[in-house]
């Protein structure tokens, strides 16, 4: 178990909780080949053949961070986590303990300062991906289970020679402390990732954890040197997940706990089949999936943070953008709904084909409408009745009326009895959907 004074130590979560939305962003030489961040991998490309086609050519003429910052800006997204270093040990920056960085390739720039105040220029807050993982440093362990060299076991062997795992762990800390010394205040850092299984975190040609990283070291001296900053779960520390809990390519059923206790967490989602930049990928999440998937996470106190894979050319695809424009009109009008919201006190269920969302401050629960319904939309049980004194549609603030109703427009059972059921609020709706993707309702609580 980590020391107890280690366990307690919390970034501010304070204005993640509020934001809800943010960017991600993988971007590094794997965009070149434009067929996953694991070509490397899945392909076991050598070092050799990898650099002498990527980091010999990459050049990316259109790279305008501004853009991108104004995109993710008009979308409505709060912060943003770029990728620092992915699994192939690419930095963006120019570090001072490596050659393999942008300013020795054709870029022969430093490309993460730029975005940075691009970003930070919008309002936006600053978050760095660091891979824990390493495929091209010189003293990282090979090991048999996502290293591109672990098919050929003599070639492991050979690579493996005279190489040092805590050598490649003082690289590691001595890059996490470039990052947060050299632009300012970081609000997030977001590692990634430890593999071990009970036997073999010692073993680093097998699983690479805490010992592999010297996790704990890491996390000391990231808190003394940005105190507030958050830290993911995914160092490996025994005892604790950091600050958020980052569930990946699924969707929580419900609020998550961890010791019974909910947690701050964050889902992160891409668009399609790949961080990464994919020419061919054609899975493509639809504008209204992504917004869907939005409200889901801030109805379950969750963040969602949207990937984009940008080109080596240095921009956004224009599938990503399309959605970007679509999510950016449809939270112009219902931001609301997201910012500052959590999930609804239970004692507020949620209507058929509705996802509840609420603003404690404000005392507004905001209902968004999956599915339209007929005519009446119906609020069941006391809470609603005895609270509720105002109801909106959000997009446009027009006024939904549900008093003096007759019994007729109560539920069936209502309908079946002539009276009107005490418990529940029935709203009457316009009959056309109003035209955005996700329609709301805004209930005002007294
Ligand atoms: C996975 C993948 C990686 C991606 C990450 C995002 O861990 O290894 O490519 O960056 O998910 O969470």
């Amino acid at each position: 178990m980590a020391s107890k004074d280690l366990l307690k130590t919390k970034g501010d979560t304070s204005w993640f909780v509020k934001d809800r939305f943010g960017l991600f962003i993988h971007w590094g030489l794997y965009s070149m080949g434009a067929r996953h961040e694991w070509l490397k991998n899945f392909e076991s490309i050598t070092s050799d053949v990898y650099d002498s086609k990527y980091f010999k050519h990459f050049d990316p003429d259109l790279y305008d961070p501004e853009k991108w910052a104004a995109a993710a800006a008009g979308a409505g997204m709060k912060y943003f986590v770029v990728t620092t270093k992915h699994h192939e040990g690419f930095a963006l920056w120019d570090s001072k303990v490596s050659d393999y960085k942008a300013t020795k390739t054709p870029a022969k720039r430093d490309l993460l300062r730029p975005m940075v105040d691009a970003f930070r220029a919008k309002d936006m807050r600053v978050g760095f991906y660091h891979s824990l993982i390493d495929w091209h440093h010189e003293q990282y362990m090979v090991d048999t289970r996502n290293h591109p060299q672990r098919n050929d076991m003599e070639l492991l062997k050979k690579m493996n020679k005279g190489r040092n795992q805590m050598k490649y762990a003082d690289y590691l800390h001595a890059q996490v402390k470039e990052l947060l010394s050299k632009f300012g205040k970081v609000d997030v850092l977001w590692f990634d990732f430890s593999f071990v299984d009970k036997d073999d975190r010692l073993d680093f040609t097998k699983g690479k954890g805490r010992e592999a990283w010297r996790s704990e070291e890491l996390y000391r001296m990231i808190r003394k040197m940005q105190p507030d900053i958050l830290i993911n779960d995914r160092l490996d520390i025994e005892g604790m997940f950091g600050d958020m809990k980052t569930p990946e390519q699924f969707q929580p059923r419900q609020c998550i706990t961890f010791n019974g206790k909910p947690v701050v967490w964050e889902a992160c989602q891409t668009m399609s089949g790949s961080w990464g930049y994919h020419r061919d990928e054609a899975t493509w999440r639809s504008t209204r999936q992504i917004i869907s998937t939005l409200i889901d996470c801030v109805s379950k106190d969750g963040n969602l943070l949207l990937n984009i894979g940008p080109t080596s050319r240095g921009e956004f695809d224009c599938r990503a953008m399309e959605r970007l424009q679509g999510i950016g009109k449809w939270m112009h009008h219902h931001s609301r709904s997201i910012y500052s919201c959590t999930s609804a006190p239970a004692k507020f269920a949620a209507p058929e084909n509705c996802k509840l969302t609420y603003n404690p401050e404000k005392k507004r629960i905001y209902v968004h409408i999956l599915d339209w319904p007929y005519k009446h939309l119906h609020l069941d049980g006391k809470a609603y009745k005895d609270q509720v004194e105002y109801a909106q549609l959000l997009h446009d603030g027009s006024e939904l009326l549900f008093k003096g109703l007759e019994p007729w427009q109560q539920p069936h059972e209502a309908l079946s009895s002539g009276k009107a059921n005490p418990e529940t609020l029935t709203l009457t709706l316009p009959q056309t959907e109003p035209p955005v993707e996700i329609p709301v309702i805004e209930l005002f609580l007294k």
